[in-house]
């Protein structure tokens, strides 16, 4: 680090802003003069200082392979979720399928889609992926990803869950992949305030069944059911204190074989479902 760049990040640590974070801001935004970059800097301290996440000032985050673009339009891709990636690569190559069709439900920036098409692709498979959301700036986010990324094989579909997707597509899905939202609205009010930054469409989701946060959970897995292919899976992330409601309705609902497995901090949060 330059000595005016060791300057800046001092700057900044003294306004209150967190080393770490100090420094991926200098890396970020000094890039012409210094007396622009300081202007862009201070700018980007004070947001921070207001509370944003530092991934929306930035603009971009990495997540897997991919630099992705985020903003206020979507969630910030967590680590955790990459996890989720390998399990679905995982059953995706337990099912062998040489051009496997991907449905990504509630894709948001377009995290777990891409990631998977993209790393497929690097393996030699050329999988489509239709990337599904209801909000349509969500879509426009992971639309500007595929693009950024030259990821062609991939549709983009306004829907709430299944609802508007193609009817023909009933039984031919080799994988489904989801991170709906599953906070409940009294859970949300306790959470970190850097969390209302996020679309809140993203993160909190009705009841159902009595449980809190439960309803998005509820029809993603309900209804995978009959968009999957034989032997086609449905590979999504819930919260630990869904484990029990999650394994139960999977059961119910009649697929195969049914685990949770661990995400990276060791919890039970990713179920995968086989039909
Ligand atoms: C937890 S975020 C996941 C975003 C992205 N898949 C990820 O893992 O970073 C949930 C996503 O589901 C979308 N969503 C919420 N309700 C939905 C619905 N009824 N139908 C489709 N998508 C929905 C939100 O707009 C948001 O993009």
């Amino acid at each position: 680090m330059t000595e005016v760049n060791a300057e800046f990040v001092s700057e900044l640590v003294d306004a209150g802003i967190d080393r770490r974070e100090a420094r991926w801001l200098v890396q970020e935004f000094v890039l012409g003069s210094e007396r622009d970059a300081h202007d862009a800097l201070l700018a980007a301290a004070t947001r921070r200082l207001n509370g944003e996440p530092l991934q929306y000032i930035i603009g971009h985050w990495p997540f897997r392979t991919l630099d992705l673009d985020v903003d206020e339009r979507a969630l910030i891709p967590r680590p955790e979720t990459e996890e989720l990636v390998d399990v679905a690569l995982r059953e995706l190559a337990a099912g062998a399928v040489a051009a496997p069709l991907i449905v990504d439900l509630g894709t948001g920036s377009g995290a777990i889609g891409l990631s998977l098409v993209s790393e497929l692709l690097t393996r030699g498979v050329a999988a489509s992926l239709i990337a599904v959301d209801e909000s349509s700036d969500a879509l426009a986010l992971a639309r500007q990803n595929a693009r950024k990324h030259r990821l062609d094989a991939v549709s983009f579909v306004h829907s709430s869950w299944f609802e508007s997707l193609d009817e023909s597509l009933r039984g031919r899905v080799d994988l489904i992949v989801a991170n709906p939202p599953y906070v409940g609205e009294a859970e949300f009010a306790d959470l970190d305030p850097i969390l209302h930054h996020e679309p809140r469409g993203a993160l909190v989701a009705e009841d159902a069944r009595g449980i809190p946060g439960f309803a998005d959970l509820d029809i993603v897995i309900r209804d995978a059911f009959v968009w999957l292919a034989p032997y086609g899976a449905l590979v999504c992330e819930h919260s630990e204190t869904h484990r029990r409601a999650v394994l139960e309705l999977a059961h119910a609902v009649g697929f195969g074989t049914v685990e949770d497995l661990d995400d990276l901090t060791g919890r039970h949060r990713i179920l995968v479902a086989r039909r």
